[in-house]
Order: C-alpha cells, then structure tokens, then sequence
C-alpha cells in the first residue's frame, strides 16, 4: 500500500491491518450480555418475520452476520479485507453458525444466493466511495418487498482528525476524505436522502438510545468517540 494508491486501496489496506484490534474489541462487546441483547432486538426488530436470507454487507469480523444467524436467518457476509472474513469464518465456526462469507466489493457485489430478503450493513456507507452506486446495486440484490436495514451514525462530525501516527491517517488522507460521501457527514438524514435517491420506499430512522446509554456506561474503542448510532429501514419496491 503506497500513498499513490486507489482511495478503496488504502481504506482495505487500513482495515485489513486492523482486523485483529477490530477482532478483539467485537469479540468483547459480543460476549457482553446487555450488548449481545441490545444488538439482538436491534436486528429482530429490523428484519421481518418472514425474512429467510439476510445479506450483511461490510462485515467485517462478522458482528451482524453472527448476531443475525443466532435469530435463525440464513445469512451471507461479504467484506473487502481479507483478514476480515478470516475472523469471521473463524467466529462463525466457534460458535457453531453455517454462515457463508465471501471477499468482495460492497459497491458492487457479487453475491451467492440473490435475491435475498433482507440485506444488512454496519458501520460501512459513511466509508463508501461510491454510497450511491452501492445502494443502487443493493437495491437488485434484494427481492422485491425485500428490506434494508442500515446502522450507522454521522462518526466525523466538524470533519476527520486523526494524528500522524494513526495508520487512520494514511487511509483517510484528504482525497479520501473529499471521495467519501458520508464521512464528514453531520447529520443521519444525509444517509436517508441517499437511499431514497436509490430508489428505496418507506425510509424509517430510529436512534439506538440504548446502545448509546450502555457505551456511556462502558465506553467506546480507544480513539473513538460515544456517537448516537441509528438504524435506517426501508423497503424495496416492487418495480426493479
Ligand atoms: C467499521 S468496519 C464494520 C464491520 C462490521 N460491519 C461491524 O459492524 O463490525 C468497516 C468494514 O467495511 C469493510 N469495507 C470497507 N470498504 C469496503 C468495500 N468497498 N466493500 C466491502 N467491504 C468494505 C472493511 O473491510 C471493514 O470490515
């Protein structure tokens, strides 16, 4: 990984060094009986009863996938970080959950198994060069009445500052900054305007206030800041 190099370059070259950190810090927050409840009501609430296959986009070490397959969902995970769908295969296998993960770009995924029900996604559009795109080709991976559920939260508000020895620096450099939609983006609507330009219905924003509650009390991952996270719904309609 060169300065020289694609911005989604140096973002998978970032989070592929990190996933051992990310692996650690998941894995505590996964074992942590009100996190693993609240997570779980997060996701049982956002997905239908009816809802079979889940997509989780940008899995990373396999959080939503794993909290998603203990529902009972059949769940594919696609990440771009190699080390990333590593630990999460690895996770799924201790814990006992047939998940399928597969190395791939979020913003324009070939995914085993479309349409699905419902496609998931965490903490990855505000790192999203290309968001519109994604949630355009998100959009045909779905059936049709097909849901999105979004968690994620405006992290960067008055703008990314990370110090030089942060390896987030040379990943979020400027140029990514300025080619990442919603990084620096100060308020949740600026995700719910996306998706709807994407062509989605019945766009619905709830604050976690729970979560929120439980990392005042248990704190965040080191160099981060406690940040109201929302989940974003919506529904595919019917016309493709
Ligand atoms: C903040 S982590 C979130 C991981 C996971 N969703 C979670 O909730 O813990 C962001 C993840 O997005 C992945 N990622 C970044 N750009 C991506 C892309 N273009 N396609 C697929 N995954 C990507 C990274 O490798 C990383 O695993």
């Amino acid at each position: 990984m060169s300065p020289d190099s694609p911005v989604q370059d140096r973002i998978t070259w970032y989070w592929d060094q990190h996933a051992p950190a990310y692996q650690q810090f998941q894995e505590q927050r996964l074992a942590h009986p009100d996190y693993d409840a609240a997570w779980t009501r997060v996701w049982r609430d956002a997905l239908p009863g009816d809802t079979e296959t889940v997509l989780d986009v940008g899995t990373g070490t396999g959080h939503a996938a794993l909290t998603i397959a203990a529902l009972g969902r059949r769940v594919t995970g696609i990440d771009i970080a190699p080390a990333m769908i590593a630990f999460a295969r690895d996770n799924a296998r201790r814990r006992g959950h047939d998940i399928t993960f597969v190395q791939g770009d979020a913003v324009e995924p070939e995914a085993p198994g479309a349409p699905y029900d419902a496609l998931v996604s965490r903490y990855l559009l505000w790192t999203l060069p290309d968001v519109d795109v994604a949630l355009r080709n998100w959009r045909r991976l779905l059936r049709p009445g097909g849901r999105l559920a979004v968690v994620d939260a405006p992290w960067h508000v008055g703008g990314m500052r990370h110090s030089d020895t942060d390896p987030r620096a040379r990943a979020y450099d400027a140029e990514a900054r300025r080619a990442l939609a919603l990084a620096e983006a100060d308020d949740i609507t600026a995700w719910k305007e996306r998706i709807i330009a994407a062509g989605f219905a019945d766009v619905e924003v709830t604050p976690l206030t729970e979560l929120f509650e439980l990392d005042g009390v248990h704190g965040v991952a080191t160099d981060h800041h406690r940040t109201l996270q929302h989940l974003i719904t919506a529904r595919n309609p019917s016309t493709r």
